[in-house]
């Protein structure tokens, strides 16, 4: 490749070359026979989309809000543990890159960095992943860290109670490495568990809370003067609970098929969920894949281990390309279907014909 590579696959084909096998394998990995991690791209690949001529396409916007941030194109960065794994500048270089490309990034709790270090260095919005864990004075002491840090939302994440048995792991011994956001924590224990594998840090994982229920997030919600956001949410009925329990978004995500394997791609479950309330989603590769999301009633897409793609090749500057070629990507798409702003993207933009999807639009 002389150019460099010009689209996702391109870079996670390099960020494979780089990076040990066994963390390529984490990142890339999913839950189980890995089906719902094929899904997710069957399902992206099966829908089409019906362009429409002779609509003025002179200017193509891109640009929304999400919870009052204006972003530039409906693209943010998801929460993901550990960029040092494919930067030595890890998280430090992802804030920069969403800053400089005017988008918001999510630290996940398992960072490299802390959460100080990472705000200290953003330049634009930054939300903060948070667990439930068992004691609820744990979660308090983290949300309200997170608040004075400087992060405007807290997305909390509900699908990773259960430790999943990603096999790729488990043959290579890969267990993820402790986040100094944990640092002086005490009886964090490593439970090593050789048949498992999490996002969440053992010691970590062993504190997420097995019993929360609902009320469990209309407590925070009470808690915490930052706006809640919902992620792992696969069913119409959970965004609503979601949204009674005081949410003002939820991410419609399958944990990148890292947790429950044979669940259904989160474009696939979209439509059902932001019936309930505003919804987000992950998985997208494709600037076209952005575009199907919002048609869908997508708000904006997350996306995760393209991060970790660009930020192998090239630190920073890598990422930032990734970012802006999905961005021109879907500006380019938008513009071939006569959509030139995200308002006019609606159903009507995608075609039928598609086992995967039409049953459940
Ligand atoms: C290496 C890796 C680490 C992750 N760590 C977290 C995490 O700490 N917290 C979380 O909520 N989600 C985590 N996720 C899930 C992502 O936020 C996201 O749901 C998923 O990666 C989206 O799919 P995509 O990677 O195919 O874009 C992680 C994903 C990957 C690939």
């Amino acid at each position: 490749m002389t150019q460099g590579p010009i689209n996702v696959f391109e870079y996670e084909a390099l960020a494979r070359e780089r990076l040990p096998k066994h963390e390529y394998d984490f990142v890339a990995g999913g839950a189980g026979d890995e089906i719902t991690l094929g899904r997710t791209r069957t399902a992206f690949d099966s829908i089409t989309l019906r362009p429409s001529m002779l609509v003025d396409i002179s200017q193509v916007d891109a640009s929304t809000t999400v919870l009052g941030h204006a972003i530039p194109f409906p693209i943010m960065l998801d929460p993901a543990g550990w960029h040092g794994r494919s930067h030595p500048d890890a998280e430090r270089a992802t804030v920069r890159a969403a800053g400089a490309e005017g988008t918001v990034m999510t630290l996940s709790s398992g960072s490299t960095l802390t959460m100080e270090q990472v705000a200290g260095a953003a330049a634009g919005p930054i939300w903060w992943q948070q667990y439930l864990f068992e004691d609820r004075g744990r979660t308090l002491e983290m949300v309200n860290r997170a608040r004075e840090a400087g992060y405007s939302a807290i997305v909390l994440t509900l699908d990773i109670t259960v430790s999943a048995k990603r096999e790729r792991d488990v043959h290579n011994g890969y267990a993820a490495p402790m986040s100094p956001n944990y640092a002086g924590w005490p009886k964090l224990e490593w439970l090593v568990d050789d048949l498992t594998s999490s996002d969440a840090p053992a010691g970590v994982g062993s504190m997420i809370s097995r019993s929360a229920t609902w009320s469990e997030v209309e407590w925070l919600a009470g808690q915490t003067a930052l706006p809640l956001v919902v992620k792992g949410i696969m069913a119409g009925e959970d965004g609503k609970a979601s949204a009674e329990c005081g949410a003002k978004a939820v991410v419609v995500s399958n944990h990148g098929a890292r947790q429950l394997d044979t669940t259904f791609a989160s474009i696939e479950v979209l439509p059902e969920v932001v019936e309930q309330v505003a919804g987000r989603i992950g998985g997208a590769r494709r600037g076209a894949d952005v575009l199907m999301a919002v048609a869908r009633g997508a708000g904006a897409v997350l996306i995760g281990r393209p991060m970790f793609w660009g930020l192998a090749v090239d630190g920073l500057a890598g990422l930032r390309r990734v970012i802006r070629i999905l961005a021109d990507e879907l500006r380019m798409a938008m513009g071939m279907c006569g959509r030139p702003t995200l308002e006019t993207v609606d159903a009507s933009l995608l075609g039928g014909g598609s086992p995967l999807i039409s049953g459940l639009a």
